[in-house]
């Protein structure tokens, strides 16, 4: 979580430094602060709020110069506040220090340094990183950046100013990324790639453990006993650069509607249309490993979870290769029994959640075979994997995960016809699922189009609490994931259920005051979910249905039906989540809800 940005070279660093908070935002927007060096001494301002109400008070002049620093902050350690806000200094204003991550042994040296006389000003972890860098400091700044390795537990990157060298900023990276971008006399240190595009044609990244020393014209790299490190810079990826809405109210909005397209490009990229052909070279897993798996493991939190309980079934019933979904931070302590004859699957997004980097840890470990389904090729997980399935999905910005969603099912979905193939199993109806597969743009673009129907219930469930979401087999992940987008970004309670657990408890929350929402598309458990329906309805609760559009049976129970286009039941969760999508994003839209920046969250969770 939190953005860092640096920069020195022969421009104004206070236009860079917004800038970069600003396109590093949807990792944390609690607050962001700015450090300059000018005449011998670094000018810090800092304050609550998100940067596009914060910059337009920044003084330029008061902070003119052109090295610095900068950092937006999603707070782990003390409330939003100015004190706890990025850069942290120590007592004489020597170090400017901004930081990502968490220093698990921070108590311990807070202790120490108040017992030395320290005084601390802000309840942060960050803090000590100043002080101590500071007292470390005799004017080598490696030797003070390889004391604070030596020191500190946890997973940090850091990027530093020190008061006695104008024109310099040290990084150091622990666990979290970080990266330095190469422009011309002129270099910048950034959390990840998106402030980099327009002024860096080439980045080093940082390896574990590393320290960095950055000045306009120059980059030198030391590992952790300070010995240099040698490392070719690669060239910047444009594709990364920073995108808009287009026209869209809303980066979630735009991301819905880019749902048929990339589903389209994913599928068209993997498989021919009667199914027969399904590319899969790229992925680092041929086809005697697929014959030689005994068992696959998908580990992922959020939605990228609710992605892998889908990716479980789908590969088991498929592949017929034992398959689980585990929550990715329950999954080290849960000690698996592992081996080269286990696949373990790391599903996300970002390729950066510290939960599914440390499951992707633990399968490395246990000598696991290991892939990543990831959106960002070129991230921690991308290259500790040992294959990836690149989602190709863009770049996401809102922080409710719509688009990467669905590529993740349909990659799964992918996958598991690929690992079928290669497994020679005869009972998989190759030739069903291609075609659903084909026809899965087509349907998300139909199910986008009738965007009123969920609307129209939007207007409703605006004034709800609380709020039930309900599906059966293929469905029951398409329920956590409804509720989980509904609450994320309306702020309504809601809980998603595996609808026969019903009657095993949730059902004394019916009422007319707490909405149900039922998928109950056509397949084997459409009677069971009809089932739930009545038992809802009978106690007079209100009920939402996704249901095919000529569905006379839903439409007869429902108060409002979303209509779906009917595709083949293993396929159809990829298109019955998108009206859960609708429904989220407009009851957040009337209650006025910040929706591609809900309150409390942050895009990408590097902390554990
Ligand atoms: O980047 P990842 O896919 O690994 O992120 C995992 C979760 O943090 C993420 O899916 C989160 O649940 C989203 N905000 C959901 O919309």
């Amino acid at each position: 979580m939190c953005g860092i940005i640096g920069y020195t070279g022969n421009s104004q660093a206070l236009p860079v430094l917004i800038q970069g908070i600003r396109l590093l935002s949807y990792r944390g927007y609690d607050s962001a602060g700015v450090s300059v060096w000018r005449a011998g001494a670094l000018h810090v301002r800092r304050d609550p709020g998100r940067i596009e109400d914060l910059a337009p008070g920044w003084d330029p002049d008061a902070l003119a110069g052109t090295t610095g620093v900068g950092h937006t902050r999603w707070a782990t350690h003390g409330v939003p506040n100015r004190v706890n806000a990025h850069p942290h200094s120590d007592a004489d204003g020597a170090v400017a220090l901004v930081h990502n991550g968490i220093v698990e042994n921070d108590l311990a040296l807070r202790k120490e340094l108040e017992a030395d006389g320290v005084k601390f000003t802000s309840d942060t972890d960050t803090e000590v990183l100043a002080h101590l860098f500071a007292r470390a400091f005799r004017g080598d700044p490696v030797a003070a950046a390889r004391d604070l390795l030596r020191r500190c537990r946890g997973q940090f990157a850091l990027a530093i100013q020190h008061r006695d060298l104008p024109h310099t900023l040290l990084a150091v990276r622990r666990g979290s990324p970080l990266l330095i971008g190469l422009g011309v006399r002129e270099n910048l240190v950034a959390s990840d790639l998106r402030p980099l595009v327009g002024r860096a044609d080439r980045v080093l990244d940082m390896g574990e453990d590393e320290i960095a020393v950055v000045t306009p014209t120059t980059v030198e790299l030391f590992d952790a006993a300070g010995a240099p490190v040698v490392r070719e810079p690669r060239p910047v990826d444009h594709t990364e650069r920073e995108i808009g809405k287009d026209g869209h109210a809303h980066f979630m909005l735009k991301e819905m509607h880019e749902q048929p397209h990339r589903l389209y490009e994913l599928v068209a990229s993997r498989v021919d249309s009667d199914g027969r052909l399904v590319r899969f070279d790229d992925v680092g897993i041929d086809d005697d490993a697929w014959r030689r798996f005994s068992r696959v493991d998908l580990v992922g939190a959020g939605t990228a979870y609710h992605a892998c309980l889908y990716g479980a079934q789908v590969i088991e019933t498929l592949a017929r290769i034992p398959a689980r979904a585990v929550m990715s931070h329950e999954y080290a302590a849960a000690q698996p029994v592992l081996g080269p004859d286990v696949l373990v699957i790391a599903v996300s997004q970002s390729g950066e959640t510290m939960d599914t980097k440390v499951a992707l840890e633990a399968a490395l470990e246990g000598d696991a075979a290991t892939l990543g389904v990831l959106n960002v090729r070129q991230s921690v997980i991308g290259r500790m994997a040992g294959g990836v399935m690149d989602l190709h999905a863009g770049p996401e910005i809102s922080v409710a995960s719509t688009k990467a969603h669905t590529s993740m099912l349909c990659a799964l979905a992918l996958l598991a016809l690929k690992a079928a193939q290669a497994r020679g199993v005869t009972s998989t109806p190759y030739g069903d699922i291609a075609r659903a597969l084909w026809a899965l743009p087509d349907a998300v673009r139909m199910a986008l189009a009738d965007f009123g129907a969920a609307a129209e219930a939007a207007r409703d469930v605006r004034r709800a609490d609380h709020m039930l979401y309900l599906g059966r087999s293929w469905d029951s992940s398409t329920a956590l994931e409804g509720a989980l987008k509904m609450k994320e970004i309306s702020y309504i309670h809601a809980e998603g259920y595996a609808a026969g657990e019903l009657k095993h408890g949730p059902i004394a929350l019916v009422s007319r005051e707490v909405p149900t929402v039922a998928i109950v598309t056509p397949g084997r458990m459409r009677e069971r979910m009809l089932g739930n329906v009545r038992e809802v309805r009978a106690r007079e609760g209100e009920i939402l249905i996704v249901a095919s559009k000529d569905d006379e049976e839903a439409r007869f129970l429902a108060d409002f039906v979303l209509p779906v286009p009917t595709l083949d039941e293993r396929i159809a969760p990829i298109v019955n989540v998108v009206p859960l999508q609708v429904l989220a994003y407009e009851t957040a839209r009337l209650r006025g809800c910040d929706i591609d920046q809900p309150r409390n969250l942050a895009k990408t969770v590097t902390v554990q």
